[in-house]
């Protein structure tokens, strides 16, 4: 069998609508689209477009996660389960068009096909946009995953933004409803899994010729919130050797993350933000807070990697007589992806014609939450010189085609399990 082709108006639409979603951006360089927020809003707004005009039946659930049905073969009656597939809308700062929306984009792309073919599927296939994914507003990561999978902390509903308005407050304000999240949860017992289509945000794909390749499990991590606090003071006046500077030791800290990570195997660690008070040119920094994204590839060299960072904290807060406080504000355990799902992932790329690559994620996604409740499986799809996170990230436009005609070959093929 020969993989299915996307209609050729259905191709230039996928290609076409990175740019018109990447446009739905925060001004300045790449694309910024938060959670709850007018882009967020206005991003669910045009999916949501293409989605009805796919011929899904469309939601927006209580954590702004949109979701629209290609409802099943009538013939798989009542019991029929649901397959998800997709990714999510909201980016990083200054981040790119592809990352999370091309997942949406690829999966509406193949509902398209399936439609313009006549095709009803024995699932329902239940294409989904996450809220959020990347955690840029609120530090916390996939929760709208989360809300789906049953495992959203409402704690982290009163947790601030830099501008001090809560995730309820914003959520509220955006027309979502934080207080009905628990609402959002699939029944487990419905739903034969998630499937989501991904760039790789690395090199190695680019580096062997290939448009895509099938992950195999994606990294262990933690995320901390750290605040050293030291004396303010006169940078004119207090003697080198007489200074408690906040700055200086996080300074200290953040290359003992690097170096504790150098250290590992495959171990990364990356501070991304950093914040200085009272932030004057003539005042010793009191206090500093920063934040410490830490990844492995399995349990043991994360853990390994945290108690190192943990002792040479210690000893760089007691040398420079500072304090420093550590808080783990996100943990995720990794997932390995189920093998039925990656067999037939293999399957449908093999069947279009590419070696099979099967590829470890050093990157989160979505399929961590939903592993808690149903099989997961992700394609990853080639990007230009590994660069994601940023606003030079690129995909070319025959990749995003072999992404799509991979996922309709594997989602015309996937048969639900005929008991349980
Ligand atoms: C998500 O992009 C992450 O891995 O931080
Ligand atoms: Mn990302
Ligand atoms: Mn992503």
């Amino acid at each position: 069998m020969t993989a299915p082709a996307l209609p050729a108006a259905v191709a230039e639409a996928l290609v076409a609508r990175h740019g018109e979603l990447a446009a739905i951006s925060e001004p300045g360089p790449g694309v910024t689209r938060l959670f709850a927020t007018p882009e967020h809003l206005k991003a669910l707004e045009r999916l949501r477009a293409w989605m009805d005009q796919a011929g899904m039946t469309t939601r927006v659930d209580a954590a702004g996660n949109l979701i629209g049905r290609w409802a099943a073969d009538p013939a798989a009656g009542e019991a029929a389960k649901v397959l998800l597939v997709g990714s999510h809308h909201d980016t990083v700062r200054q981040g790119g068009r592809y990352d999370g929306a091309m997942g949406v984009l690829v999966a509406i792309a193949c509902v398209e096909a399936l439609a313009a073919a006549g095709t009803r599927l024995p699932y329902h296939l239940d294409v989904v946009c996450f809220s959020d994914e990347e955690g840029t507003r609120y530090g916390t990561s996939m929760m709208g995953s989360r809300a789906l999978a049953g495992g959203f902390d409402e704690a982290v509903l009163d947790w601030p933004d830099a501008d001090g308005v809560t995730m309820r407050d914003a959520m509220t304000a955006a027309g979502f409803e934080p207080d009905a999240i628990a609402d959002c949860r699939y029944d487990p017992a419905r739903l034969l899994g998630y499937v989501e289509a991904h760039i790789e945000q690395g090199p190695v794909l680019e580096a062997e010729n290939l448009p895509v390749g099938v992950v195999t499990a994606i990294a262990v991590g933690s995320r901390h919130r750290l605040t050293v606090t030291g004396t303010a003071g006169h940078a004119g006046t207090v003697p080198m050797d007489r200074r408690r500077d906040a700055l200086a030791a996080a300074a200290e800290m953040i290359l003992a993350g690097e170096a504790v990570a150098a250290a590992g195997d495959g171990v990364v660690a990356t501070t991304g933000k950093l914040e200085v008070a009272p932030g004057a040119i003539n005042v010793i920094p009191g206090a500093v807070t920063f934040t410490v994204d830490l990844r492995a590839p399995d349990e043991t060299r994360h853990d390994d990697a945290h108690a190192a960072l943990v002792t040479a904290l210690d000893a760089i807060a007691s040398r420079r007589g500072v304090r420093v406080q550590m808080e783990r504000i996100y943990r995720s355990a990794g997932c390995v992806m189920d093998p039925g799902l990656r067999a037939a992932l293999a399957r449908a790329v093999a069947e279009a014609g590419y070696p099979v690559r099967e590829l470890f994620s050093g990157a989160g996604h979505d399929a961590l939450s939903l592993h808690q409740v149903a099989p997961v499986g992700m394609l990853f799809v080639r990007c230009k010189d590994g660069v994601s996170h940023n606003p030079a990230e690129e995909v070319a436009a025959g990749d995003l085609v072999t992404a799509g005609e991979v996922l309709l070959s594997f989602l015309a093929d996937f048969a639900p399990p005929t008991t349980g």
